[in-house]
């Protein structure tokens, strides 16, 4: 079976395709797509947005989709940035920031700005992941990863705010650990190991 992974990240995709390795399926990804269209996301919340892209990929293209929302909420921000994440450096929270390399960094050195001086640095990664099979079925999982905000990037692995967060557990940071070791305890790995056992039952 051909599966459509709904997105061009190109760090999530590769989680993606190991995750889904232990299945018996072909993983296509957006860029693979000769007609491109766009989904905005512009819902409230992880589930809203991921619904929204699976159901308008799947039906444009006639697969089955798994879209994923994700991101970083930080508890001293009120769970900023959240479904903002992608973002962040551009919303009016904080004040924006420049792209003086990469949106990655800018997002980071925003989050940094804003935490500065602050003792609770508790946050969680969320992966909220949509399958949905076009004129049959959809179903959703949601997986969670709790650490806390480093006080400056640290590794070159992994991708997003990585570099920041430190699992809970660890000394180290989400971008100085094997992707390996990322997808058994990322929130990505938790969401699509629930989704795979969900998806034996009804495939
Ligand atoms: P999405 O493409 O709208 O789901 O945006 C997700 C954004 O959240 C990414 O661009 C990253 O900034 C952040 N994010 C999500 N998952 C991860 C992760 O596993 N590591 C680091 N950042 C992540």
């Amino acid at each position: 079976m051909k599966i459509l992974i709904a997105t061009t990240n190109k760090g999530k995709l590769k989680e993606f395709k190991a995750l889904l390795s232990e299945i018996n399926v072909e993983t296509l990804s957006l860029d693979d797509m000769e007609e491109k269209i766009e989904v905005e996301e512009d819902k409230k919340t992880f589930l809203e947005n991921a619904i929204k892209k699976a159901k308008e990929y799947a039906n444009f293209y006639k697969l089955p989709v798994i879209a994923e929302d994700a991101g970083l909420e930080v508890e001293a921000l009120n769970n900023y940035p959240g479904v903002y994440s992608a973002r962040f450096y551009d919303i009016d929270f904080g004040g924006k920031e420049e792209v003086l390399t990469n949106k990655d960094e800018a997002n980071i050195k925003k989050l940094l700005r804003l935490l500065q001086g602050e003792k609770n640095r508790k946050a969680r990664f969320v992966s909220t992941v949509v399958f949905y099979f076009p004129d049959d079925f959809g179903l959703w999982t949601e997986g969670y990863c709790y650490g806390t905000i480093a006080e400056e990037p640290k590794g070159e692995k992994g991708f997003g705010y990585d570099p920041i967060f430190i699992p809970e557990s660890y000394n180290k940071t989400m971008a100085e650990i094997s992707p390996e070791e990322k997808n058994k305890i990322s929130h990505r790995g938790k969401a699509v190991r629930k989704l795979i056992e969900k998806l034996k039952k009804v495939l």
